[in-house]
């Protein structure tokens, strides 16, 4: 079988990340600077703080994955790089770094939607684990990470599509800035999951908004009943039950993507399930898929759920044995629909 190995860049958010995979799926090396030092302090990603940092990192990451996979530039079969959705300033970084080294050293390049990346992360392997089984099609996707919630039917590698999204805040802005109101430090994801661990997640009752008749999700009306509960706890002096209201807030957006996406499969007759996205590597979330889907389910390797590179390649692997290629004009598109991918 003819091996073919990608180079992967990030730089969509605020991770600067390089990794090499070989045929989609076995990671060679991965390697992510991660800024959440830098932006904890705003509470949140600064757009510009975040392209310079990137603009400090892009080349060293890059010559890290390469070192760390043992392999000289030459020795890749492409480039892959996110074009989008994500911040405009970061984008640009990692697509201008990606343009250079493919005019540079001859090599294809391949712009890679960022949510298609998300998806493509469950068919790698974990370093050292065994290779996890393939996904089968038609498959219903969830993707859930700090900038979108979105249901997707895949019928075929590259074929997606959309079948609801968040109306307003996506899950992981949820968690974010439920996290911001009780105190917890940013990203919120992890800091909501800790506190959860003591808490009772029956202790508050919060809304779901489960929108019958669409496979759209909203959580702003979560998110606002956080604020109130907190609010007039405050008021009457109260001391915040943290861990009780992470739980019952976890358990709330929980039971809303659990439950929806399993009615999505059986009403599009997906064969198999598939989480991904920066959420996706929540406990309670996996746990309660795991135990609920009637279907296989297919959930990336913590440690490969929020942004990385190893992603990126893979779904450029996937690109690039299709005879897929772009050329050097690629723009960064920050809102890059996965349905307008062809
Ligand atoms: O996919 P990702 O790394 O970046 C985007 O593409 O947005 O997702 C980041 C999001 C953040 O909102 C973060 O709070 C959330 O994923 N997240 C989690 C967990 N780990 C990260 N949310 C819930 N539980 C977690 N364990
Ligand atoms: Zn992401």
């Amino acid at each position: 079988m003819e091996i073919i190995r990608i180079l992967g860049i990030e730089t969509s958010c605020d991770e600067t990340a390089a990794a090499v995979v070989e045929n989609g799926r076995v990671i060679l090396s991965s390697a992510v600077a991660s800024q959440i030092d830098l932006h904890a302090q705003y509470g949140g990603v600064f757009p510009e703080v975040a392209s310079r940092q990137h603009i400090r990192s892009i080349y060293p990451i890059i010559n890290a994955a390469l070192r760390d996979a043992h392999i000289s530039l030459q020795e890749v079969d492409g480039i892959a790089v996110t074009r989008g959705p994500g911040l405009p300033g970061s984008l640009v970084v990692g697509i201008n770094a990606a343009k250079g080294l493919s005019l540079g050293s001859g090599l294809p390049l391949l712009g890679i939607n960022h949510l298609e990346g998300h998806l493509y992360s469950a068919w790698l392997q974990n370093l050292g684990a065994d290779l996890p089984p393939e996904p089968q099609f038609p498959l219903l996707a969830l993707i859930v990470s700090g900038g979108h919630t979105e249901l997707v039917l895949m019928g075929a590698h590259h074929s997606y599509q959309r079948l609801g999204a968040t109306l307003d805040d996506a899950a992981g802005e949820a968690f974010d800035k439920v996290a911001r109101l009780l105190g917890l430090a940013y990203p919120g994801g992890p800091a909501i999951q800790r506190a959860a661990v003591d808490g009772d997640p029956q202790a508050q009752k919060l809304p779901r908004a489960w929108l019958p008749g669409t496979w759209d999700f909203s959580f702003s009306g979560l998110k606002t009943a956080v604020l109130r509960l907190v609010r007039e706890l405050e008021a009457n002096g109260e001391e915040l039950p943290v861990a009780d209201i992470a739980a019952s807030f976890q358990e709330a957006v929980v039971d809303v993507l659990a439950q929806k996406m399993f009615a999505a499969a059986e009403e599009f007759g997906a064969k198999e399930l598939l989480i991904a996205g920066g959420v996706s590597a929540n406990q309670a979330l996996r746990e309660r898929i795991l135990a609920e889907a009637k279907l296989a389910v297919h959930i990336p390797h913590i440690s490969l759920c929020t942004d990385n590179a190893a992603m990126i390649a893979a779904a450029g692997c996937f690109r690039f044995s299709a005879g897929l290629r772009d050329g050097l004009d690629i723009d960064a598109m920050p809102n890059w629909p996965l349905s307008e991918l062809e």
